[in-house]
């Protein structure tokens, strides 16, 4: 997986971080995606029936929440006194609140712990190579490289501890490469519906745009600006009142 995904990430990573104002769109994106994760290993620390889990729940929510607080700090130092889409998104509590909530349940009590668990592993070592190209391509600025590297320490070890319960369940003879291999399904299949809905909104953005320049600009020379203000209607004489009851 690890070849395949890194060579998938290089150029896609190339191409995001030199795109005028996607720097802010990305890391405003890492911000909801930790702030997410704080939510469901909160959720997880509440819900999960094992005690010496609680306690490792709560501490990676909490460094989740760090994580959140530093890419957020990143978003407003690229974009000073600006509040702009990237920043918006950041902000907007509605979207925190619903994330990871599907018909009323939290990731792990929809995915039970061995799931949760899995999903944990692959998510974090996924974050840990993603964030691995950005450093070794130099592709972020020198503070969010250093944030990067100091939040990349974290990532490593929510990695270590996820799949040392994994190999823990499957010592236990639990179906760990089955958890793992539907995990990364579900999360390519997220991935690709992510993608069409932005070509398609991208894709219809660019044909209204053709459509306005080629079919309705146009009319724009010849049309004309009505005359405002009240207009003088004719009253009706009484010839036009009697036609008008007989009408009725
Ligand atoms: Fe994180
Ligand atoms: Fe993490």
């Amino acid at each position: 997986m690890g070849q395949l995904r890194r060579a998938l990430l290089t150029p896609v990573s190339e191409i995001a971080w030199r795109l005028p104002g996607w720097p802010r769109r990305l890391l405003a994106e890492f911000s909801l995606a930790e702030r997410g994760s704080m939510v469901d290993m909160l959720a997880a620390a509440q819900a999960t029936p094992r005690r010496e889990m609680r306690r490792k729940y709560f501490l990676h929510a909490l460094d989740e929440g760090r994580h959140a607080t530093i890419f957020a700090d990143r978003v407003r130092a690229l974009s000073p006194g600006r509040a702009d889409r990237a920043e918006a998104v950041i902000e907007d509590a509605g979207l925190l609140q619903d994330h990871g909530i599907v018909g009323g349940q939290t990731l792990f009590e929809r995915l039970g712990e061995l799931d949760f668990l899995a999903f944990v592993y692959v998510a974090e070592a996924d974050a840990v190579e993603q964030f691995g190209v950005y450093l070794d391509r130099n592709l972020p600025d020198a503070e969010t490289s250093a944030s990067l590297r100091a939040i990349l320490k974290d990532e490593a070890f929510h990695v270590s501890y996820s799949r040392a319960e994994c190999e823990r369940y499957r010592k236990d003879g639990k179906p760990v490469d089955q958890a793992i291999r539907a995990v990364r399904w579900r999360r390519f299949k997220e991935g690709w519906m992510r993608f069409t809905r932005d070509f398609g909104e991208w894709t219809s953005g660019f044909w209204l745009l053709v459509l306005y320049f080629v079919a309705v600009g146009p009319f724009r020379v010849l049309a004309r600006v009505e005359t405002g203000g009240w207009k003088v209607v004719a009253r009706p004489g009484a010839a036009g009142l009697a036609a008008a009851r007989l009408e009725g």
